[in-house]
């Protein structure tokens, strides 16, 4: 065991590899070090004590040399391979905008080519223009606690308590007023709430509302208007129709119906009804012209204007474009929901 050599070997050793089988030269089991020490058995007391004592010292000399030299290898090994750089990278997740975002800002760019301006009301809003401006009575199941959120805060006694606005109508009347009546060219896109919960109903929601009010306004516009959107939207493909239903504030009301892209508008995939729509046909949302009650509640009068008004929820068309089947998880924070769809 030659302690000048064995600390050559430590001193020139270029990896932390090397290092270790130096180490284990010396130090191992059977290493020198360990041998000679071994081999002091054989030896007089005398001599034993001696020898021992300048052995010990060799080791741990031999050891602080091991460890300062250990300290000034870095850990790569510069023995191996470098890095393959032509190798393909691991991909980084990039963030997007949300599902809802997305669509608000596809929405508004329809509509601002057609000459639409948008503008957004309340998300707090007096039941009177919630309800009453919009013809629904007092009694009107919707301004049941089941249905409408109701907040606890000052009762007005021109406009009667305050609510989380169930949807966007309740700025119809507001913009009359604030626009001073007609032309009126409006998008108006926002949160609603109601108490709601499961697959296609979350407590908050976003709908977009369109109001147009002038001299001589016609279902046909409402229907272009409708008709324009959807294959902007949808894709050219797409069809509209215009199913007559009911809504206080409309007179007369229509369901608004988009054909499914699913069954291509038949109905039938594979000789079986299709699951999506059943009929072909998917709801879009509600629709109408203008009732004279909120003609008047916005202060124009219903002989010399008319106007048309629609109603459609944002999380309902990504569900009838395919984007999503659930509404819960897009306000889960759940991120990877927006990988799979974006
Ligand atoms: N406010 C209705 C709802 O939330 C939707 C609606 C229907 C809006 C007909 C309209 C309309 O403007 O004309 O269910």
């Amino acid at each position: 065991m030659d302690k000048d050599l064995a600390q050559q070997k430590i001193e020139n050793a270029q990896s932390r590899e090397e290092l270790t089988a130096i180490y284990n030269e010396l130090f191992g089991k059977n290493g020198s070090l360990t041998v000679t020490l071994k081999e002091l058995k054989n030896l007089s007391i005398e001599e034993r004590k001696e020898r021992g004592a300048e052995l010990n010292i060799i080791k741990r000399e031999l050891q602080d040399v091991y460890d300062v030299k250990w300290n000034t290898l870095s850990e790569v090994d510069t023995h191996k391979p470098p890095i393959d750089v032509t190798l393909p990278g691991e991909r980084t997740v990039t963030g997007d905008l949300h599902l809802t975002t997305k669509a608000i800002d596809d929405i508004r760019r329809i509509f601002q080519k057609i000459g639409f301006y948008d503008y957004t009301y309340h998300e707090v809003e007096w039941e009177y223009f919630s309800f009453d401006t919009l013809n629904m009575g007092p009694t009107h199941p919707a301004r049941d606690d089941f249905e409408t959120f109701f907040v606890q805060g000052p009762v007005s006694s021109k406009y009667g308590r305050m609510v989380m606005s169930p949807h966007t109508s309740s700025g119809q009347a507001r913009e009359m007023l604030r626009r001073q009546g007609p032309p009126i060219r409006m998008i108006s896109i926002a949160k609603c709430y109601r108490p709601n919960w499961d697959a296609s109903h979350t407590p908050m929601f976003h709908q977009f509302e369109g109001l147009c009010v002038d001299k001589n306004i016609t279902i046909n516009h409402l229907k272009g208007t409708i008709a324009h959107f959807a294959r902007e939207y949808y894709g050219s493909d797409v069809k509209t129709r215009l199913r007559p239903y009911h809504f206080q504030f409309t007179e007369p009301s229509f369901e608004v119906d988009i054909s499914c892209s699913v069954c291509n508008g038949t109905g039938m995939v594979d000789n079986r009804k299709c699951k999506v729509c059943k009929s072909g046909w998917l709801e879009l949302g509600g629709a109408g012209m203008v009732h004279p009650h909120v003609l008047r509640s916005g202060n124009i009068d219903p002989e010399v204007y008319s106007g048309w008004a629609f109603g459609i929820g944002i999380e309902r068309i990504l569900m009838m474009r395919g984007s999503i089947e659930d509404m819960r998880p897009l306000y889960e924070g759940n991120v990877s929901l927006y990988y799979h769809n974006s």
